[in-house]
């Protein structure tokens, strides 16, 4: 695929669009996920046989759609960094589902959607893995039951005196810093999210958290997209004490 199949002339909105980064080797773009039907050949065009397999089994065309798009433009976005073309990207199924590059280019990645918009991040730091996950901030959800199932008791005492969306508001940012963690090590929903404790007191940090999720293992960033969104990149480092001295 190439650059004008993405973000050509009249059609720049629907780009992955780079955004700012905190860090030199962190890459991120967001990306609408609503394209006209005659962009669409072009980005099924870049599809391995397995992702036109998933693509098949989704159960209406507006999410099928979403999803080719989504998978595009990150085959779109690694392509330029690998310098191939986005149908040669070699994207692995990872263990429980986790997407990786195959080959020997140490360059990790990870892709978070919602309401129709997608954030992909490429962290180019051999050994160290990227997890990011996005929410609305208008998503209406019963926080303080999930509170209790995945906050630790110290977050749910920080958050206690704040008033109900506030509290929301602070369930959500949690959220998204512990999702984005557990997408960085794979182990998605199954990872100990009631032992892991964020501190959103000046910045991000991990404040508890055993073993992959020790506290100097991380950094965690706000990733600042405006649009009622919210969203949390999370680098994961090989070797404890990287994250703390780096
Ligand atoms: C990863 C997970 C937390 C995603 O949560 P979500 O809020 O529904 O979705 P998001 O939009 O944030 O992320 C979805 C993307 O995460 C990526 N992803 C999928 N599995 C992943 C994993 N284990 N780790 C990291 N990222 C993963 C994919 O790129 C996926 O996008 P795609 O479906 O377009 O390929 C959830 O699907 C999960 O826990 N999966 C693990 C399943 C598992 O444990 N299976 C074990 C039996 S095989």
């Amino acid at each position: 695929m190439s650059v004008s199949d993405f973000g050509g002339p009249g059609n720049a909105g629907a780009a992955p669009q780079r955004i700012a980064s905190p860090e030199r080797d962190l890459a991120i773009w967001w990306c609408p996920l609503e394209r006209a039907d005659d962009e669409m050949p072009a980005l099924w065009a870049t599809l391995s046989p397995a992702e036109i397999e998933r693509a098949g089994r989704f159960g209406t065309d507006a999410l099928r759609r979403r999803y080719v798009v989504g998978r595009s433009a990150l085959r779109w976005t690694l392509a330029q960094a690998l310098r191939v073309d986005a149908a040669a990207v070699p994207i692995l199924r990872g263990p429980r589902g986790r997407p990786m590059l195959g080959g020997d280019r140490a360059l990790d990645f990870n892709v978070t959607h919602t309401l129709g918009v997608a954030l992909i991040a490429h962290l180019d730091r051999p050994g160290w893995r990227v997890g990011v996950d996005i929410e609305g901030v208008d998503r209406s959800l019963a926080h303080d039951g999930l509170a209790r199932k995945f906050l630790t008791d110290r977050e749910r005492a920080v958050i206690a005196a704040l008033d109900d969306d506030a509290r929301r508001l602070a369930f959500l940012r949690h959220w998204t810093c512990k999702e984005a963690m557990s997408k960085a090590t794979g182990e998605g929903l199954s990872a100990p999210f009631r032992e892991i404790g964020i501190d959103t007191s000046g910045g991000l940090a991990v404040a508890e958290g055993r073993d992959d999720y020790a506290p100097e293992r991380w950094k965690l960033h706000p990733v600042g997209l405006g649009h009622g969104l919210i969203a949390t990149a999370a680098l994961w480092s090989p070797h404890a004490g990287d994250a703390s001295r780096g």
